[in-house]
């Protein structure tokens, strides 16, 4: 048997000299940038994906992230990136990094199928001293209880996860992605990277490998601390925008700016960290994965009381939208019903091409309910067809002409737009997001 050092000190060795092979399975928002992080840095990276456009367009040298250049993925394909659809290229990999969805099925509980999917199809391709590293987010305990006991019978070898230094096998740990699509205040390199293994060796090459495209590794104990740091930060982020949600319609009847509240509270230099108000919860992470630690909870006999209420008060959220939209119209002599809307933005937040979870969707579709005609714009999608939880089947509307409208809608705070001249034209403006501020104008609604 090689001694454990020795093992360990082959992928150390591969991964310094830039020799190591990296396949990252899911080629989305998360997955993507992380190759172009470990090509920037000579590594010879693998995409893997089941969407044959993906990995086409990739090929092909060009990008479907509109924040992610053509010229990137073409520097990354000099660097020897490549895109595949073909599992069995997983045994040529060195280390493997998962980053595929996991989404809320229609109960709200957890849909780990991606993952389980992943990792079904990387088992019959692993060998020894593999590296497998889960980045998708998702409960404590899914890497120990889910991925390992998949990896341990679908590959052929019998291989075993490695559980401790002496022990042979593969090697497993969970590394939560912090991604925060959109926000340049940070370069991605100096984002923390927090790394959990199955077992001590596991931790350590783990950190190793994140260690050459991130300033800082933060080891913890066992995957399952991994996984809960993740839901922390974003439950932590979740009761906290509920709570100035609330706050804000509490502000609105007693006159007072939520916004003013915010801004003056801030400059309180400890104990206080901004949230701001909005028209509720958007993309993959804030509005799903806190219920992935609920469901969890039940497992233990344990409500989680504070994920549910901010679950409701941010659900509710684009409900209040509508009734300001309502009392708007209402100043006019009109209804809903019959109103022409625009609705500014369908992307979950501003400046980003992804409208998953976007409040924009669930008001569109209540203003149609309610008899509006209803039309969009947003730089960033020509379209908007069916997705998980709507069938819009709409095309962008082109931002002028915006008299015609009876209420123009901020929900996206997009920074392409001139909020002064929307202002300007417009009947009635109903601002979900603080777009309009300093602007001084009676036709505006802040909500
Ligand atoms: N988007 C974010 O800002 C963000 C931030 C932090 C964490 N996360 C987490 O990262 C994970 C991935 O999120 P994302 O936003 O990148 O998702 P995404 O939908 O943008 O990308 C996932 C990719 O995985 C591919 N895929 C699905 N099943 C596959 C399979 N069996 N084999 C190969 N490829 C497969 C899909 O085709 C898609 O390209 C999720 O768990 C999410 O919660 C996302």
């Amino acid at each position: 048997m090689i001694a454990t050092e020795d093992r360990l000190a082959g992928l150390k060795q591969r991964i310094a000299s830039r020799e190591a092979r990296i396949g990252i399975v899911g080629m989305g928002y998360v997955g993507l940038p992380l190759a172009l992080l470990f090509s920037g840095e000579r590594f010879k990276v693998t995409g893997f994906d089941i969407d044959p456009g993906k990995v086409e367009t990739l090929n092909a040298g060009g990008s479907y992230i509109v924040r992610i250049l053509p010229s990137e993925i073409q520097a990354a394909q000099r660097a020897g990136f490549r895109a595949t659809a073909e599992y069995s290229e997983i045994a040529q990999m060195d280390a493997v990094i998962v980053c595929v969805p996991t989404p809320l099925n229609e109960h709200h509980e957890p849909a780990l199928s991606y993952v389980t999917g992943t990792v079904e199809s990387i088992a019959p391709w692993l060998h020894e001293g593999h590296l497998i590293v889960l980045e998708s987010t998702t409960y404590p305990g899914t890497t120990d209880e889910v991925v390992v006991p998949l990896l341990e019978a679908g590959n052929p070898s019998g291989l075993k996860a490695s559980r401790s230094l002496d022990e042979p096998g593969f090697h497993v740990a969970f590394s939560p992605e912090r991604e925060d699509p959109g926000n340049e205040t940070v370069a991605r390199h100096d984002i923390p990277k927090v790394v959990g293994g199955c077992g001590p060796a596991a931790t350590a090459l783990a950190s190793v490998m994140y260690g050459s495209i991130f300033g800082r590794v933060v080891p913890v104990s066992s995957p399952a601390v991994a996984e809960m740091t993740k839901l922390l930060e974003n439950i932590y982020r979740c009761v906290n925008i509920a709570l100035v949600n609330e706050l804000k319609q509490l502000a609105m009847r007693m006159g007072i700016d939520i916004n003013e509240v915010i801004d003056a509270a801030k400059t309180k230099p400890f104990g206080f960290q901004a949230f701001y108000p909005g028209p509720g919860l958007g993309g993959h992470c804030i509005p799903i994965d806190p219920f992935y630690l609920s469901w969890k909870a039940k497992q233990f006999d344990f409500r989680t009381r504070f994920i549910e209420l901010a679950g409701a008060v941010n659900t509710d959220m684009p409900y209040f939208v509508i009734e300001q939209i309502a009392n708007g119209l209402n100043e006019h002599r009109k209804s809903i019903k019959g109103s022409k809307i625009l609705v500014l933005g369908v992307a979950y937040k501003r400046d980003i091409d992804d409208l998953r979870e976007s409040p924009s969707l669930t008001i569109i579709e209540l203003l149609r309910d309610k008899g509006a005609e209803v039309a969009y714009n947003d730089p960033y999608f020509a379209h908007v067809g069916r997705g998980r939880h709507y069938d819009l089947n709409m095309s962008n509307t082109p931002l002028d002409n915006l008299g015609q409208y009876d209420a123009v809608v901020i929900v996206t705070d997009h920074s392409a737009y001139d909020y002064k001249a929307i202002v300007d034209e417009s009947q009635l403006v109903v601002d979900t997001r603080n777009a309009t501020k300093g602007i001084d104008s009676a036709k505006i609604v802040r909500c």
